[in-house]
């Protein structure tokens, strides 16, 4: 359920307007924390690779990017800290550049394990990280309570 945006500082960062962006346009945000969470198999996201989930099926502005490095897996926002653009270029396709996630708006660069912007517009800011929790069976729950 989505709750009023209200502006919120983030990495430095001051938000005086929904971080979704002019693609969003409806000038409230997912509140990720009240998310009953969503759970994805582990095997399901490509090593090397991400993969995007909706925390709120009917909410674009849910959505998550996992990114799976050496069998570890990240969690963050899909939102970038430069303008609050998504970071992919489609629906679950991202770029990346030596080994690094690269936002398809204007380029900024992300270290894959720190979400840290370390080249681009925003350098210095984070993405900002989603919980997760590891479940039985090669599954890792995404958003919701520990
Ligand atoms: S919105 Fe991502 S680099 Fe500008």
């Amino acid at each position: 359920m989505p709750v009023p945006f209200r502006p919120t500082r983030r990495a430095g960062w001051l938000y005086d307007r929904c971080p979704h962006s002019i693609e969003c346009g409806t000038g409230w945000i997912m509140d990720v924390g009240k998310s009953a969470g969503v759970d994805v198999a582990v095997d399901g996201i490509p090593e090397g690779g991400a993969l995007e989930v909706l925390l709120d099926a009917d909410d674009r502005g849910s959505s998550v990017v996992l990114l799976r490095r050496d069998g570890q897996v990240y969690a963050w926002r899909n939102l970038c800290p430069h303008a609050g653009r998504y970071l992919n270029w489609a629906p679950g396709r991202f770029l990346f550049d030596q080994g690094r996630l690269v936002c398809a708006a204007h380029g900024a660069t992300f270290e894959i394990d720190s979400g840290l912007c370390v080249d681009g517009p925003c350098r210095g800011s984070s993405l900002v990280p989603v919980s997760l929790t590891v479940l039985e069976g090669g599954k890792v729950r995404v958003g919701g309570g520990a």
